[in-house]
């Protein structure tokens, strides 16, 4: 296809800053592309958290994933406070720690009153570390290993019941451990619903491979009401991910607190119910999803409206929200470098990252928007394809986008990445993952330092046999 390149003079960085029109109270971060502290300097440069973007590339190297703590406190606050505003029962909001596990995020999360929510030894290792405590720790995963539930077990950490072979499983740990008191277990449960987003990351639709199918409900309920060693607190469903409807959430509130009438009836009196995460952020200007507060209403009404409807008590409502909480709070830094132009087609404008340090573009045909931090002023003035550095066609990290002219050295920032980046990056090529630094107050802390060339030998053994004499 030939692309015509003609681009309006526009000017470039200062669409994409957050309004100034509301409080930063009331300002929805899943609603910016950039965090709430970012703003252009008197150098024409990006500001975040008080911190030009540019110097922290000078200071700590590229490519570089910058993160703010006030975004990210004020969308743990707004999920905390919307609760208290719209539930009339108790509630907790728990951080899904997929979307960004590291000691420094989990350790926010939860001096924010917020559990957290693991998937993997290795997450409940981490937020263990951090601090987190236990009655905060919740353990998810389809098909968690003996060794993992022994690991969640001995850490006091409620685990997420997923299918039967872990619920006998925990059955028979409960049993065998000498401790008086039960395991704590909530039962993960699919409910058939579905809702529009990218095929891979639903997950509330009844072909799935996460938990309990609802024909299973009542033997699972029945089960657990004859084990002694185990103790169900609560019920769990998440209908996916980048989700902008509202209406599967009113709808998911319905069939849950029937099943919580159900699992009365069978002599289980569950008090809490985990509505999962699934809140969209704006990756572009064309994302409108709906702020964390209308959300929260959402799920707090409908959930208390389904219990006065079927008089079942009001339960402790949670929720577990990941790329919401940390997704708008973090941008990647990186410097461009070569550029190829393809006359009459494109032209590619190279950076020092890619699909290594975000997956998302050529996993999910995920769409990004990107600045010139230290241009921020300047007008668009071409239309670019900004190409990773892997060996791989298909490592494009935004097709067609409006750049203002730019020279190697710049530094391109691609807005949104706080969510599903780093923690999915990879190794790929041996290139090592870039550094993360957290901003605040024009200060800036490394939490996830750069990886180094030993680093990526650190696993290898080279048996004796294959050693290459020199
Ligand atoms: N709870 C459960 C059980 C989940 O599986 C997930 C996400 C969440 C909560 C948090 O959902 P969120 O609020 O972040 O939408 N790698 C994909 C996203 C996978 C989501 C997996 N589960 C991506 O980059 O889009």
């Amino acid at each position: 296809m030939v692309l015509t390149h003609s681009v309006g003079v526009r000017n470039s960085g200062s669409q994409y800053l957050p309004s100034t029109a509301d409080t930063s109270e009331t300002r929805s971060p899943n609603q910016q592309l950039l965090p709430l502290t970012a703003r252009i300097n008197s150098q024409d440069c990006l500001e975040i958290g008080g911190c030009d973007v540019t110097a922290l590339v000078g200071q700590f190297g590229s490519p570089l994933y910058i993160l703010d703590e006030e975004t990210l406190r004020t969308a743990c606050s707004q999920y905390r406070d919307a609760f208290k505003r719209y539930y009339p029962g108790s509630s907790q909001a728990v951080y899904a720690s997929k979307a960004w596990n590291c000691l420094a995020i989990c350790a926010i999360a939860a001096s924010e009153g917020l559990g957290v929510e693991v998937v993997s030894g290795g997450e409940l290792y981490t937020a263990i570390q951090a601090g987190v405590n236990r009655e905060l720790l919740y353990f998810h995963g389809n098909n968690k290993s003996r060794a993992e539930l022994e690991f969640a077990v001995e850490s006091g950490c409620t685990i997420v019941v997923d299918n039967w072979l872990e619920l006998k499983t925990l059955a028979l740990l409960g049993s065998a451990s000498n401790s008086q008191s039960p395991i704590p277990i909530m039962l993960r449960l699919t409910p058939g619903i579905e809702c529009h987003t990218h095929e891979y990351i639903r997950t509330g639709h009844l072909d799935s491979k996460f938990g309990f199918d609802p024909n299973q409900v009542e033997e699972v309920f029945a089960f657990i009401s004859q084990t002694t060693s185990l103790n169900c607190v609560g019920l769990h469903a998440h209908i996916g991910s980048q989700i902008f409807e509202l209406q599967p959430h009113r709808d998911l509130a319905g069939v849950m607190v029937q099943w919580l009438d159900k699992a009365a009836s069978l002599g289980l009196p569950v008090t809490r119910l985990n509505i999962g995460g699934g809140l969209g952020i704006r990756y572009t200007e064309a994302d409108d999803p709906p702020s964390i507060e209308e959300w929260v209403k959402t799920v707090s009404e409908s959930v208390a409206a389904a219990c006065q409807a079927q008089q079942v008590p009001l339960p402790t409502l949670m929720c577990e929200p990941g790329r919401s909480l940390v997704g708008p709070t973090c941008v990647t830094a990186y410097t461009l470098g070569s550029r190829k132009e393809v006359p009459e087609i494109r032209t590619y404008l190279a950076v020092d990252g890619g699909m290594s340090d975000n997956p998302r573009p050529i996993t999910y045909q995920s769409v990004y928007r990107a600045v010139v931090a230290n241009r921020m002023s300047a007008p668009l003035t071409e239309t670019v394809t900004i190409a990773g550095l892997h060996c791989e066609s298909g490592d494009i990290l935004i097709k067609d986008i409006q750049l203002p002219q730019t020279e190697p050295g710049d530094i391109l920032v691609v807005m949104s990445t706080g969510a599903y980046n780093y923690s999915m990056a990879s190794n790929y090529n041996r290139v090592p993952r870039p550094a993360a630094v957290l901003v605040k107050d024009g200060e800036a802390k490394v939490i996830l330092q750069r990886e180094t060339y030993q680093d990526l030998v650190r696993q290898d053994r080279l048996p004796e046999r294959l050693k290459l004499s020199s």
